[in-house]
């Protein structure tokens, strides 16, 4: 396994492995198995494969947050090592490396960031931006790996491949869940015992939501919701929406559901101190 800290060192890495496929999977560490079923994906579909792990304080809209965020290298490579090739390589750059001066760059995403994280964590998706086109420039992939746990973050990763004309192939991977459904997440570590224990709210919930957009009206279904996670103790609901996956355009009404479109229930809160996101899809046969 090529570990590189440095943008020379991963480039020289690669140079002498094109003009194989490279599949890319971005990550800010702190990996669980969510993350290790991209890595599989990408090693399943691409004869090489590049994990970066990168904390990017420029998606950060709270300092704070960026502070806790779990950094967990020498486990993260524990990790990586089971399941990666000879040929592969992981990248951890620090910041200076990544950002030697700072990222003026605005990208405009349109509704696609007006709606949900984009509303609640301002600045988070031009951040993501700047990072994955660094990266993406960087490696050079042919495919990179994202996750569908952050279902706006591909939305917008998708806009981006397309404003920029990138050539990379974006694949969407799925959600993987905990036994009692909870999403993983590199902040699942940080929730305290109490609250990691009630967790299991949130998939019930979602499920819940799904099964009621089949019938029910909107405001039903958000104020089920809101009971919901707010009715168990130390959970508060930020935002709860059902909007379709291209254009991510709130439903607020029934009739606006149309049968060739893909709707998904999306959910943000705080878990304690913690705030997670999740999604599901709905099925509305
Ligand atoms: O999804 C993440 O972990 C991050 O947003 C990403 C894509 C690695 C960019 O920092």
């Amino acid at each position: 396994m090529n570990v590189s800290r440095t943008i020379s060192g991963i480039r020289g890495d690669l140079t002498g492995l094109r003009p194989k496929h490279v599949g890319f999977v971005p990550t800010m560490g702190a990996l669980h198995e969510g993350h290790i079923s991209l890595v599989e994906k990408a090693i399943e579909l691409c004869p090489v494969a590049v994990v970066s792990i990168f904390v990017n304080p420029t998606q950060f809209n709270d300092k704070e947050d960026l502070n806790k965020y779990p950094r967990t290298e020498d486990a993260d490579l524990d990790l990586l090592r089971k399941v990666i090739r000879e040929d592969d390589a992981v990248f951890i750059p620090e910041v200076e490396e990544i950002y030697p001066s700072e990222d003026k760059r605005v990208f405009n995403f349109g509704n696609l960031e007006k709606v949900m994280e984009g509303l609640h964590r301002p600045g988070h998706f031009n951040g993501v931006a700047q990072v994955v086109t660094k990266l993406f420039d960087i490696v050079e992939p042919d495919y990179a790996f994202f996750g569908q746990k952050d279902f706006q973050q591909l939305a917008i990763v998708k806009e981006l491949v397309r404003q920029t004309g990138s050539k990379v192939k974006i694949i969407s991977c799925p959600i993987i869940r905990e036994s009692d459904g909870l999403a993983m997440s590199s902040r699942n570590r940080l929730l305290e015992p109490e609250i990691r224990k009630n967790a299991g709210i949130i998939f019930r919930t979602l499920n819940q939501a799904a099964e009621l957009a089949k019938e029910r009206e909107i405001p039903e279904i958000r104020k089920h919701v809101e009971r919901s996670i707010n009715s168990t103790s130390g959970f508060s609901l930020e935002y709860f929406e059902i909007v379709d996956d291209k254009q991510l355009l709130p439903v607020t009404d029934r009739s606006q559901f149309h049968k060739e479109n893909n709707y998904f229930c999306c959910i943000a809160l705080r878990a304690g101190k913690i705030r997670l996101i999740d999604n599901m899809e709905i099925s509305l046969l």
